[in-house]
């Protein structure tokens, strides 16, 4: 561990309103301050969506991913919008994370932290600050929290007010969320019989040993008498909440003094990342995110430098305390080998704590020969092994994985048991960003990644029993 990374957080200070002296990117600029200054004013006596503990508690889960005693799903839309929104949606992509869950619960045999992209992932970078179509520039869409995706002149104007519709979306979906995963729709058993009826098809057929080893473990316990009158544990589950700290008003606006510990706490979600357009070493986002005291999410990307992630993990992490950060790899399949390695032995050279996570979405963005912005299933499914067997042999822990997906069966990335083609994208390509895996798609990479963990939880057995000997 270097001096500089042990630096405690408090020598340098920090106030929520501090990044608005550091450069700033992807933001939008207001064109009416008044209202602008009208919106944050309102949020800022709005109520947090989290409570402090909730955070605290993730951020303890996730030092047991960073361990290697858990695993780290994180899952959700690209970006969440005002159209797509209904309880039927919160549920589908729910339902789907929280069988994928169980599989790798299987998989990985260690407790699954579940974390969404949800609640609040309204915000987004663009690759370019306008975009033309059939000869018309406007300025790009950059989530429904900053400006409308139709495009016409008045819709892409940034318009503050739209922070107060995403305020008052998160928090209809956290009230729901919360009850779903506390109320009875998380029980185990329930969870269970989804998957045996997704591999009770056809096309899935190729997971029911998987599925049919879990039932047995379910029946075993039954048996035993541990169901989930007896054992509260199997009816209800731990979900929290994630979103791209990308528009810092509002972040600020929803910052609070944590009551308990006294400092400063996101309250826009549990989880924040910075993304890889955003992740500056003396950019605005990462003074905004160094100061509050939730889990953090880092992007890499093959432009992170062993430098800047050095400076980055001492600025965001200065205690190395470990379940601060998350460091979430996004390379794109057959590049993983060309950069995760020098940025292992970054982490292990400064002694850091992280959880390292792989993004095989953002690395792996084509465009379809029917002119969709897609993402093959093949290259998401080799990124992620790529990840693994690179940790493998760096001797380090792959700790989670982080998907766009949604519960409903959208046509946006191609491949998978059910084969999406190219031609099937315009079926149903319903994102308002990047191309999402469909239920189906997310339960069998699930099932392919609990399968990878299964064989590397098998291979280190023969190693511990020698140990135990
Ligand atoms: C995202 O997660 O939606 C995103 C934009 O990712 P990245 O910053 O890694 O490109
Ligand atoms: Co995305």
């Amino acid at each position: 561990m270097s001096q500089e990374l042990r630096k405690p957080a408090t020598t340098q200070s920090w106030d929520k309103a501090g990044w608005r002296a550091y450069p700033r990117v992807q933001m939008p600029d207001y064109t009416d301050p008044v209202a602008l200054a009208a919106v944050e004013e309102q949020l800022r006596r709005y109520p947090p969506l989290v409570f402090a503990g909730e955070a605290r508690r993730l951020k303890a889960q996730l030092a047991e991913v960073a361990a290697g005693r858990s695993f780290l799903l994180q899952g959700g839309d690209c970006a969440e919008s005002f159209s797509e929104f209904s309880a039927d949606n919160l549920r589908d992509t729910f339902k789907v994370l929280l069988q994928m869950a169980v599989v790798l619960t299987w998989g990985a045999q260690l407790p699954v932290v579940k974390v969404g992209r949800m609640a609040g992932q309204f915000a987004k970078p663009r690759s370019a600050p306008t975009e033309i179509v059939n000869g018309q520039e406007l300025p790009s869409y950059r989530g429904d929290i900053i400006n409308g995706f139709d495009f016409t002149p008045e819709a892409r104007v940034p318009d503050p007010q739209r922070m107060l519709a995403a305020y008052t979306q998160a928090a209809a979906s956290l009230n729901l969320l919360r009850a779903f995963s506390t109320g009875g729709f998380a029980d185990m058993q329930r969870v269970q019989s989804w998957i045996a009826d997704f591999v009770g098809g056809p096309e899935a057929a190729k997971y029911r040993d998987i599925a049919d080893r879990i039932s047995d473990a379910m029946a075993f316990m039954r048996a035993a008498g541990v169901n989930s009158e007896t054992a509260h544990q199997l009816s209800k589950v731990d979900f929290y909440t994630s979103h791209e700290a990308l528009l810092l008003e509002y972040e600020e606006a929803l910052a609070r003094i944590d009551s308990t510990t006294g400092l400063p706490v996101a309250g826009s979600g549990h989880m924040l990342w910075i993304g890889d357009r955003t992740r500056q070493p003396d950019g605005a986002h990462v003074e905004f995110c160094r100061g509050v005291q939730n889990p953090i999410g880092l992007k890499c990307g093959p432009t992170t430098t062993a430098e800047d992630l050095k400076v980055l993990m001492a600025k965001l992490n200065p205690e190395n305390e470990p379940g601060r950060l998350t460091l979430i790899a996004r390379f794109g399949a057959g590049k993983v080998g060309d950069h995760l390695p020098r940025l292992i032995q970054t982490v292990q050279a400064e002694g850091a704590h992280v959880v390292w996570s792989c993004d095989p979405m953002h690395g792996n963005v084509i465009k379809s020969s029917t002119g969709y912005k897609t993402r093959a299933f093949d290259s998401i499914l080799r990124e992620v092994r790529e990840f693994f067997a690179i940790h493998k042999a760096e001797g380090t822990i792959p700790g989670g994985v982080h998907f766009e997906m949604t519960g409903k069966d959208v046509t946006e990335c191609t491949g998978g048991v059910r084969a999406v083609t190219d031609e099937d994208l315009s079926d149903r390509y319903h994102t308002a960003c990047d191309p999402r895996l469909n239920a189906s798609q997310s339960l069998e990479l699930a099932f392919l990644v609990a399968e990878e963990l299964r064989a590397r939880r098998e291979e280190a057995a023969p190693a511990r029993e020698v140990a135990r000997a």
